[in-house]
């Protein structure tokens, strides 16, 4: 029983200890998890040399670490939900903040205040749902602010741009936005743009936009308010025309005559520029357009993205009065019925009076000649991006008739244009013209000769297939653009060109520039350039600005060194296009190292110099080395060391021999003399006879008594082998005598087989194989070791360390001499 409770509480102990555990692992873990999510902020760091950070699509969830110099930061298209309090502390110079879409439905009411220096902050397509007017307080630099497509319904209050003093551009509003109230934008005055996304705007009070003034531009869309809210519209509009605040429209869908109210509204305010981008309309509506614009100061109509529902009968507004308008510009637009669409001759009310129309990228196949005799106030006609033939492009320019007399500037690029000859023709009567624009065509070939206005100026026929070029290019032209063609030469000179543009060819070198004597601007980038020279610039007299980057350069030496000293350094001629986008082709090692920072060795750019300076430097220090040599007898050392070796070997060999033959039977002489040719006569007349003839001599005679054993000498002279190598011989004399006598005198010292003698006695003697006083010194004249020179160190050496008998000139002491001799050579045979 006791056991059993024992065991219950010893369980519940573990238990609890259990959860205990638990539950600090548990703690841990959870307390883990928040440092995580703490500690690791995600760090990014693509900075680039101007602080701008971008960090856009970088799949961010919250605000990333940046350094905090960076002044531009792109957090764009990121995950992120929060920006917390301490996100952006010690941004102070942040200039630039970009937070468009993300999912950002919570900022921290003081996240923003270190940011005193922003410019500009961009909060477009987030979730926030409120505004707070805290955010902005601190802001006093902030010029840009972007509000657009957050779910808010109403700006709030307080105000939210009280603080912004120095706001510029503001854009505000969404799909969610329902309400904006007198106050809202209290604060901002002043504006150059101002961009409001009303298109559920359901309730405006009066007077809400008017407070803003002066006001640069204004972009409203007002999609449902245009539909269902007429009065809201013209309150929106009244508030917000002025003459000279140009207006665009967006998203509008014009039906029926509904709309004609906030139109007018904007026509009594004396608006002068409108703009609508993505239009819809039918004949109807733009019959009741012109209406309600009867009589208006408008001076130009701009519509990007218009959908045509009609058939193009806008005659009935033929009374309405347009004479003020000066533009049309239409881009993208599209009509849906195209083959029923009649041509504009009922619309001389509104033809008549523009001076500038354009109608790019609408598929426009044909202007009929009616219609172009229409616009008789014509100066300025674009009609890039469309379906122009050959064919139809004449009959639009009235085949040539001087139709549109006052045309100045033709802007057919963009169209499939083929023969440039008809193109001449057409425009040969139009005195005024001065820009003709027929890029991007499909001219392939030129002819001969062509005839321009006199006027014409300025030409482009860049982004066409060109091959060659002709005397059909009007000599009267300023500004030429032949870029993106297939040309390789330009053989035609232009007096009067200012400009010229040859990108995108094949251009192997610049174009002679005796050509153009007035030529300013040269652009000639993406071509096969390989060099270019101070002479290739020097024959354009007036040359100020080249463009001639992204070309095939070759980094000789010549050019590098042209362009590092020549042009870098602001000659009269400037590059315009940055020193980085000259980079060099070949040769293979420098490929891809831009021209400007290439550094080549003297080695290689001065070859010539360079082997003919080796060349006499190498020979200067091989001369000196001979004489060196010379001078340190090293050839004699050379000499030396090489019969040393041969002697080596060849008594090796004869050591090998008589191995068997006892060493004593082979000492056949007592010793061998070594003495130089000059004391031959020493020799045969004192010593040979002194030591092989004893007793013949009369000194000997005085002691009979002593009689002496005849030396058996070997002399070079009389001993050597004929035909045998010399040193071989005098090797072979060495090892066969017990002793090795040496003469030593002047004679000697000069001699050189003595001294190899001599080496190879010291040889001899450290070979080992004779004992130590193998060598004997005689001296015939008074000879110190200092008189010896100094590199036959073996000599003087062998003079210090061995005793050496002298000779001496009185004859009553030669006896003596020769006892000593003798006793020398005999201590063995003791
Ligand atoms: C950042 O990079 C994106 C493309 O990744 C680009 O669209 C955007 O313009 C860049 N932002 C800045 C500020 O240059
Ligand atoms: C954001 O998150 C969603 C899902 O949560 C994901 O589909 C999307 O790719 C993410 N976007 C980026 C830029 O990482
Ligand atoms: C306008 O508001 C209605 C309802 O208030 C909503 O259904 C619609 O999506 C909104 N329009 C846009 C373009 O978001
Ligand atoms: C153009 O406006 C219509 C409403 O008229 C809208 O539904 C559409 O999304 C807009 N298109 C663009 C590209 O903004
Ligand atoms: C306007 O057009 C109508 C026919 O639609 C025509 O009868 C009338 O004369 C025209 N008025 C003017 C001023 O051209
Ligand atoms: C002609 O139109 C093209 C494309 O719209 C444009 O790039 C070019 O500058 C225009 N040329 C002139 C002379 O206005
Ligand atoms: C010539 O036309 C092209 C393409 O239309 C355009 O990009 C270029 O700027 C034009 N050249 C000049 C000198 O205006």
């Amino acid at each position: 029983m006791v056991q059993n409770q024992l065991d219950q509480e010893v369980r519940m102990g573990w238990q609890l200890n259990l959860c205990f555990t638990l539950l600090l692992v548990f703690i841990s873990l959870s307390w883990g998890q928040e440092s995580s999510s703490e500690d690791e902020r995600p760090s990014c760091h693509h900075c680039d040399l101007h602080l701008l950070c971008n960090c856009s699509y970088g799949g961010f969830t919250c605000v990333p670490m940046v350094t905090e110099s960076a002044l531009t930061l792109d957090l764009s298209f990121n995950n992120i939900t929060v920006v917390r309090d301490d996100d952006l502390t010690d941004h102070t110079l942040l200039r630039v903040l970009n937070l468009q879409g993300n999912r950002l439905a919570v900022i921290h009411p003081s996240a923003f205040d270190p940011l005193w220096s922003l410019e500009a902050l961009d909060l477009s397509e987030n979730q926030l749902t409120a505004l707070n007017n805290k955010w902005f307080t601190k802001l006093g630099a902030l010029q840009k602010l972007n509000l657009l497509n957050n779910p808010y319904s109403c700006l709030g209050s307080p105000p939210v741009f009280q603080g912004l003093i120095r706001l510029r551009k503001l854009a505000l509003g969404g799909p969610a936005l329902t309400e904006l109230k007198k106050g809202d934008l209290s604060g901002v005055t002043q504006l150059e743009e101002l961009t409001v996304h009303a298109n559920n705007l359901t309730r405006y009070e009066s007077g809400t936009l008017a407070a803003i003034w002066p006001l640069g531009h204004v972009s409203l869309s007002l999609h449902e308010p245009f539909l269902t809210n007429i009065a809201l519209a013209s309150t929106v509009l009244r508030d917000v025309s002025y003459p000279e605040t140009p207006i665009t429209l967006e998203d509008l869908h014009l039906a029926g005559n509904l709309f004609i109210q906030p139109i007018e509204e904007m026509a009594k305010r004396r608006v002068r520029h409108m703009t609508f981008r993505n239009l819809s309309l039918s004949d109807g509506s733009i019959v009741n357009l012109l209406v309600a614009l009867n009589g208006s100061p408008l001076a130009s109509l701009s519509v990007y993205g218009a959908t045509l529902m009609g058939h193009g009968r806008w005659e009935k507004a033929n009374w309405t009065d347009h004479k003020n308008i000066d533009e049309f510009f239409v881009k993208n637009a599209v009509v849906l019925d195209v083959f029923q669409f009649v041509s504009f001759l009922q619309l001389k009310f509104l033809l008549h009076y523009p001076r500038k129309v354009s109608l790019i990228n609408s598929k426009v196949f044909v202007m009929p000649c009616d219609t172009s005799r229409l616009l008789v106030n014509l100066q300025y006609l674009d009609m890039s991006d469309n379906l122009l033939t050959d064919m139809t492009v004449e009959e639009t320019l009235c085949n040539g008739d001087g139709s549109l007399k006052d045309l100045r500037v033709l802007n057919i690029s963009g169209n499939a244009l083929k023969s440039l000859s008809t193109m001449s023709r057409l425009v040969q009567r139009l005195y005024k013209l001065t820009h003709l624009d027929i890029s991007r065509t499909d001219y392939s070939s030129m002819p001969q000769q062509c005839s321009w206005p006199s006027t014409l100026r300025h030409l482009n026929i860049s982004g066409a297939k060109l091959i060659t070029i002709t005397p059909c290019l009007p000599t009267t032209v300023q500004v030429l653009d032949l870029s993106y063609n297939d040309l390789k030469a330009f053989t035609l000179a232009l007096p009067d060109l200012l400009e010229l543009y040859l990108s995108g060819n094949k251009f192997l070198r610049l174009p002679p520039g005796w050509l153009f004597p007035n030529l300013q601007t040269l652009t000639i980038q993406s071509n096969t350039l390989n060099m270019f020279g101070r002479s290739d610039l020097q024959s354009f007299g007036r040359l100020q600005n080249l463009q001639s980057g992204q070309n095939k350069f070759v980094c000789s030496c010549d050019f590098v060194a042209f362009f590092q000293s020549g042009l870098k350094e602001g000659g009269d001629v400037h590059l315009t296009d940055g020193e980085e986008s000259y980079v060099c082709d070949s040769p293979l090692y420098l490929q891809g190292q831009q021209v400007g920072q290439v550094h080549l060795s003297i080695a290689e750019c001065h070859r010539v110099l360079f082997v003919s300076v080796s060349c006499v430097i190498a020979l200067f220090v091989g001369t000196v080395v001979c004489v060196l040599l010379w001078r340190l007898h090293a050839f004699w050392y050379l000499k030396m060391m090489c019969a040393w070796l041969k002697a080596k070997r060849g008594s090796r060999r004869r050591h090998q021999l008589r191995d068997d033959v006892s060493s004593e039977a082979l000492l056949s002489y007592d010793a061998f003399v070594s003495y130089s040719e000059r004391d031959a006569s020493w020799v045969e007349n004192f010593l040979v006879p002194e030591l092989e003839n004893p007793g013949e001599t009369s000194e000997d005679s005085i002691n009979p008594s002593y009689s002496y054993r005849p030396l058996n000498l070997c002399l070079h002279k009389r001993d050597f082998l004929p035909g045998q190598w010399i040193v071989d011989n005098i090797m072979s004399a060495m090892e066969r005598s017990r002793r090795t006598v040496f003469i030593l005198s002047e004679n000697f010292v000069q001699s050189d087989w003595c001294r190899y003698e001599l080496d190879f006695s010291h040889f001899w003697l450290f070979d080992g194989q004779s004992g130590k006083d193998a060598a004997i010194l005689i001296l015939l004249e008074p000879l110190s070791k200092d008189d010896v020179p100094k590199r036959f160190c073996k000599l003087r050496k062998l003079m210090s360390s061995t005793t050496y008998l002298e000779w001496p000139q009185e004859e009553e002491r030669r006896g003596e001499f020769w006892r000593s001799l003798r006793s020398a050579l005999r201590v063995e045979d003791d």
